[in-house]
Formats: C-alpha cells, structure tokens, sequence
C-alpha cells in the first residue's frame, strides 16, 4: 500500500455523496446520474422523506446518514419553544423518516441513536437538544466513512492481484458516508496497486449498476464492464469472475443477507461455479434481534418501475407485477462477511455474535 500522507480519497468522494451545509443538506441527486450531476438542496423533512422515498440518495448507510441529518432539519424548523412540545415534535419526525423505506436497517439504527440524543437532552431548551442533535449526526456521517475505509482494508485482503470482482447494484462511494462497501474493498485494492477490474450487474429495475456503479468506478479510472443481470451465468461459465462483491441492506444473526434483489440469483451462481460469494458491510448493518433472514421486511415498489424503463412503457396495460426491492441470501451461500471490525466466516451465528461484543 502506497504511503498515506494525503488523503487518497478525496478525488473519490468529490462531489460529496451528501453533506451538511450549515442550514440544510446537499446531497447528488442520483435519480440524475449519469445524465447530469445535480446538487439538490435538502432543507425541510419532508423533502429528504421524499428524497429517501425516491431514492435520490439510496444505499443503505447512506440513507442512515441523510435520516440523521433529516432529524436536525426538523429541529431547525421547529416551532416549539418548550421542551416538551420540541420531543412531541422530534418523536413525529423520527417516525416519518422511519416509515421511508423498511429494509436497510442503517435507517432504524441511525434514528435510535438520534431519538437517544433527545433522551439525554430531556428537559434542555430546544436549541441546545437541536445542536446536540447535529453533533451526533455529523458523528453518524464521520464513522460512517471509517467503516467504509476499514471494510476496505479487510476486504483488500481477500482480493487477489488481477481479480475480476462481479458486484450487483451499487454499494460504492454513492450509497455511504465513505468510500463506499463492496465498493470500497475495489476502491482500496486499487489504490494498493492491485489490477483490479469490475463487472457491474445493471440491476434491474431501477439501474444502479449501469447508473450509478458504473459512473463511480470509471470516474475513478477503475476497469468496469457492464452486463445485463441475465448475463452473470454465462460470464462465470466462460471463467471470467473471479469472486463476486456485494452490499448488504440488513444481516439477520444467522448471517442470511438481504440486498438488492438479484443479489441471490447471483449468489446461487456462484456456488455452481465455485466462486466465493463476499458480502461487505458496516456493522451498523448486522440486525442481531432477527434469528435469521425470514423476517427481514422486504420493501415493494411501485409496478411502474418494472413496467416502464426510465418513464417509457414496455409491457402491456393492466399486467400483474411482481417487484419486491431485495432479497434474502441464505447465509450457506456466503463465502464471508466483511465488516469495518474484520472478516467473518460460517458459523456465523457465532462469528457475527463474536463481531458484536468485540465492538
Ligand atoms: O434500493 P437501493 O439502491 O437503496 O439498494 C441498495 C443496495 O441494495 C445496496 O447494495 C445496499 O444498500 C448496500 S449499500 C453499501
């Protein structure tokens, strides 16, 4: 690994994926990529609900990090002058930005800690509950981008010289407060010198890998080559992946992963082919409450987004749809789990268990 004086990362995360500007929050538009790169201005509640619910900032810790933020725009707006009327309202605002999408447990876990800072500011005026509430968002946003670097380096160390990394959606610098997951394992074995190339999975329906992953990785002048879903069999039968590197919205106890749907379909073919199948994620997004993965709520979209390709419509009027957002990964499937506080391998009951009390 070259000599880190500078921060190598900086080009990587330039524009911010999001950032808080003194009164609201700018944040890419991803809705846009990689037509046009447009800064949005986030200034009320509702707007960054609307913003989550539309996935113009999506990934799961990165919609923790924008929730967080979106409770310090309701303290800002905030009428209440007494303390209790400020906890009424903080409680109501917590619970919208709670209710914008039900998966990636990255969202509940940074609200609890938000709601834990109004506990412990019980009974202060508004103001200073209001800049407690920023400091611990900013805190949510800054570790955010260490668990991505040191999911890098742990990552990093699975990565052979001139692999060929498979990855589904986007689990990169645009769906964190970092360098990203998956993303950020290829961004650090790049930047160590490795030869590294990327085959991104499209992602049907809403295109994270041709819009989003593919914009990041080429931006940053790493190898990428795209393939329609359909096509991740074939590509493994002609031997060209050599592991395959996804994100994960919640992890039940046991280890089974939800992600992005597909990401099973992906995993399944990767046991055929004998390629390990590694999952990257921060423990923010381990949900040790849930034995394993059937319980884990699997958002449904709108059947315009399966009927319709960017607003034009493909299938006929009136067809039935079926569009859930994610998928369960049955934890048999895993190779490992890689997080910011190391490598996790079956058992994982005990491994991620082990994980948790190490933090
Ligand atoms: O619907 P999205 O775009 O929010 O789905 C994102 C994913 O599935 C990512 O793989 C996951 O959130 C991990 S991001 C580090």
């Amino acid at each position: 690994m070259p000599n880190d004086t500078t921060d190598w990362t900086a080009g990587i995360l330039d524009p911010p994926t999001l950032e808080w500007r003194g009164d609201h929050v700018a944040m890419i538009d991803q809705t846009l990529l990689p037509g046009e790169l447009v800064i949005l201005e986030v200034r009320t509640v509702e707007g960054m609900a609307e913003a989550i619910g539309a996935l113009r900032i999506r990934g799961a810790p990165a919609i923790g990090v924008a929730a967080a933020y979106g409770v310090v725009l309701g303290a800002l707006r905030s009428q209440a002058a007494e303390p209790d009327a400020f906890r009424a309202k903080m409680a109501e605002v917590i619970a919208r930005l709670r209710a914008t999408r039900p998966t990636a447990v990255n969202l509940s876990w940074a609200l609890d800690r938000m709601a834990g800072v109004l506990d412990r500011q019980a009974g202060a005026p508004p103001q200073q509950a209001g800049e407690a509430l920023l400091a611990e968002a900013r805190e949510v946003h800054r570790e955010d981008a260490g668990l991505c670097r040191r999911i890098g380096k742990h990552g990093d160390e699975l990565t052979p010289d001139g692999a060929r990394v498979l990855t589904h959606c986007n689990a990169g610098r645009l769906a964190t407060g970092g360098i990203g997951t998956a993303l950020g394992v290829i961004y650090t074995a790049h930047h160590s010198g490795k030869r590294v190339s990327v085959y991104a999975d499209e992602t049907r329906p809403l295109l994270q890998g041709a819009r989003l992953t593919a914009w990041e990785l080429s931006r940053a002048g790493i190898p990428v080559t795209l393939l329609c879903d359909n096509a991740a069999g074939r590509l493994m039968s002609e031997g060209k992946v050599d592991l395959a590197l996804v994100g994960a919205d919640r992890i039940a106890a046991n280890g089974d992963v939800a992600n992005k749907i597909g990401t099973y379909q992906v995993a399944v073919l990767c046991r055929r082919h004998e390629i390990p199948f590694y999952v990257a994620a921060p423990f923010s997004t381990l949900d040790l409450s849930l034995p394993d993965g059937g319980t884990i709520p699997i958002e449904k979209r709108g059947a315009e987004e399966i009927v319709e390709i960017c607003g034009r419509r493909l299938a006929p009027p009136g067809i039935d749809v079926f569009s859930p957002a994610f998928d369960v990964t049955p934890a048999n499937l895993v190779t490992a789990i890689i997080t910011d506080r190391g490598v996790c391998r079956p058992p994982y009951g005990e491994s991620l268990s082990r994980l948790a009390v190490s933090g």
